[in-house]
C-alpha cells in the first residue's frame, strides 16, 4: 500500500492548478442516463471515485470514451453515450465501494421507468441514510420497494408525474437525485428547501444545457417543468472549491504565498471569510485566488452548515490549520455525526484537541511533530497532510486510498509549490 512521506517546515510558494470538482462530477456523470445522445464532460478530475463511477455506468451499457490527454495534464475529457441501456441495476459490489452510486437512482428511474440500487450503507463519517432521496422521489410519482439490501424505484405507467416536495433538512445528494428525476417527468415539480451548494448549480446548468427547464437555480426553491426528452451537451465541470480551500489552509499554515489557479471566490465565501478571520490575506485575481500568510494565525469559532454556511468538507482541514493558532478555537460539526476521526491522529502529532459530542476545542500549541498517522476518511487524510507540512520531522500518512478519492495528484501539486513530499510504495 502506498504511503506519503512529508517533511515539514517549507512555506508553500507558487501556483497550484485546481482540478474539476469531485462532488460536481459525481452528479454530472449520471446525467448521461437522461439522453440517448452523447454527453461530453470536460475538466473531469482524475480520481478514484470518478473511475469507479465510470465503471458503474459501463455496467448499464453506457459507453465512455476518454479523449487523449498528455500525462502531465490535469483533468480529462470524457464522452458518455447511453444510446441503449442493458441494465437498470446498480449492484452491491460496486455501490458499497462508492456511496455516491446512489445518484444513479433518480436519472435511471427517469430514463427507464425503473431503477434498482443497492443500499449504499454508511461510511466512516456517519450512517448516511437515504430516506430523503426516497421521500423526494415518491413525492414526484415514484413507487419505492426495499428488499434484500436493495431499493427499487418504479414509475407507474413508465413515467414520473412531477409533484411538490419540501426537504425537512437540507440534503445535497437527495436534491441532486430528485432534480435529475424531475427533468423528464410528465409535469412540473416544486422542490423546496433544496440544497444550494455550487455543485447543485453546476448540475442545474448542465441539465439546462441538455434542454431541461429549471427556475430558481442557486436558490432553495427549484421549479422544474418536465420534458419528454433531453439532448446531449458538452459541459465543463466547475473547479473544486474544497480542493482549493484545502490548499489554502496548507498555504496559511506553512507561512506561504500560493495562487490557486481556477478557484472562484464566489463559490467559497465562507471559507475565505474564515481564512481572513484567522489573519490570512486572501485576494481574487482574474482566474485565481491568492492566499498569503500574514503573521501568526488567530483562533476561530466555526460551525459547519449547509451552503452558503461553512462547509463540513472544510472542517478537518481548518482543524489542522488551527492547531498552532494563537488561543483556543471551537469547531462544531452539525452535518455528520462522526466527523472527528482526524482528531486522534492530529493528537499523535502533538495537537491539543478535546472533543465533546459534536464540538471540538483546540488549544494552539507551539509546534507539531511528525509521526506515522493513518487516514480514516477523505478530508481527514488531507488534514494529516496539512499538519505534516508544518510539523517538525517526517510524517508518514498511510491508507492513501482515502486521499486518492478526492485529491488529484496531491503530492505533485504540493511539490509544485516547494513542499518536501513524496509518495512511496510500502516496502
Ligand atoms: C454530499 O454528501 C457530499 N458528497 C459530501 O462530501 C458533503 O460532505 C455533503 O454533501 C454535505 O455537504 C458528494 O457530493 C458526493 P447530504 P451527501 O445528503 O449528499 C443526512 C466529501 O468529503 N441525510 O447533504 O451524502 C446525512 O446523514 C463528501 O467530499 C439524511 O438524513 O450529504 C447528513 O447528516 C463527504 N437522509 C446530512 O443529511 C438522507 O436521505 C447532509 O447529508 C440524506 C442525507
Amino acid at each position: 500500500m502506498d504511503k506519503i512521506l512529508v517533511r515539514g517546515g517549507k512555506p508553500l510558494k507558487g501556483k497550484i492548478p485546481i482540478s474539476g470538482a469531485k462532488n460536481s462530477a459525481l452528479t454530472l456523470l449520471p446525467c448521461a442516463l437522461l439522453t440517448d445522445e452523447p454527453l461530453t464532460l470536460r475538466n473531469l478530475p482524475r480520481l478514484a471515485d470518478i473511475d469507479g463511477f465510470q465503471h458503474l455506468l459501463n455496467q448499464f451499457g453506457i459507453s465512455t470514451m476518454i479523449a487523449g490527454s498528455r500525462p502531465e495534464d490535469f483533468g480529462r475529457v470524457m464522452t458518455l453515450s447511453a444510446t441503449r441501456l442493458t441494465s437498470t441495476i446498480a449492484p452491491y459490489e460496486l455501490v458499497r465501494k462508492m456511496r455516491a452510486s446512489i445518484l444513479v437512482l433518480g436519472p435511471m428511474l427517469a430514463r427507464a421507468g425503473e431503477a434498482t440500487v443497492s443500499l449504499p450503507g454508511g461510511c466512516a463519517i456517519g450512517n448516511r441514510p437515504i430516506d430523503l432521496h426516497l421521500k423526494a422521489l415518491e413525492a414526484i410519482g415514484a413507487e419505492i420497494e426495499m428488499a434484500a439490501g436493495y431499493v427499487k424505484a418504479i414509475a407507474p405507467k413508465g413515467r414520473l408525474t412531477g409533484g411538490t416536495y419540501t426537504f425537512p433538512v437540507v440534503s445535497v445528494g437527495a436534491t441532486e437525485n430528485v432534480v435529475m428525476a424531475a427533468v423528464l417527468a410528465n409535469g412540473t415539480s416544486e422542490i423546496k428547501n433544496a440544497a444550494r451548494e455550487p455543485e447543485i448549480v453546476d448540475l442545474c446548468n448542465l441539465l439546462v444545457a441538455m434542454g431541461a427547464s429549471i427556475d430558481g437555480i442557486g436558490t432553495s426553491h427549484l421549479t422544474i417543468q418536465g420534458k419528454d426528452r433531453l439532448h446531449g451537451a458538452t459541459y465543463r465541470v466547475m473547479s473544486d472549491r474544497i480542493e482549493a480551500g484545502s490548499y489554502a489552509c496548507a498555504a496559511a499554515m506553512t507561512g506561504g504565498d500560493v495562487e490557486l489557479l481556477g478557484a472562484k471566490m464566489s463559490e467559497m465565501d465562507a471559507t475565505v471569510d474564515a481564512l481572513r478571520a484567522a489573519g490570512v490575506m486572501v485576494e481574487e485575481s482574474a482566474d485565481a485566488i491568492r492566499v498569503k500568510a500574514n503573521g501568526p494565525l488567530q483562533a476561530l469559532t466555526l460551525e459547519t452548515a449547509p451552503y452558503p454556511g461553512f462547509a463540513t468538507d472544510m472542517q478537518a482541514q481548518f482543524m489542522a490549520m488551527l492547531c498552532m493558532a494563537d488561543g483556543a478555537s471551537v469547531l462544531t460539526e452539525t452535518i455528520f455525526e462522526n466527523r472527528y476521526m482526524h482528531v486522534s491522529e492530529l493528537g499523535r502529532m502533538g495537537a491539543d484537541i478535546e472533543t465533546k459530542g459534536r464540538t471540538a476545542i483546540l488549544r494552539g500549541v507551539e509546534k507539531l511533530t511528525g509521526a506515522p498517522v493513518m487516514a480514516t476518511d477523505l478530508r481527514a487524510s488531507m488534514s494529516l497532510v496539512i499538519a505534516g507540512l508544518v510539523a517538525e520531522g517526517e510524517t508518514e500518512v498511510s491508507r492513501l486510498y482515502h486521499l486518492d478519492r478526492g485529491y488529484e495528484r496531491l503530492e505533485e501539486k504540493l511539490q509544485l509549490v516547494g513542499a518536501d513530499i513524496e509518495r512511496v510504495g510500502a516496502d
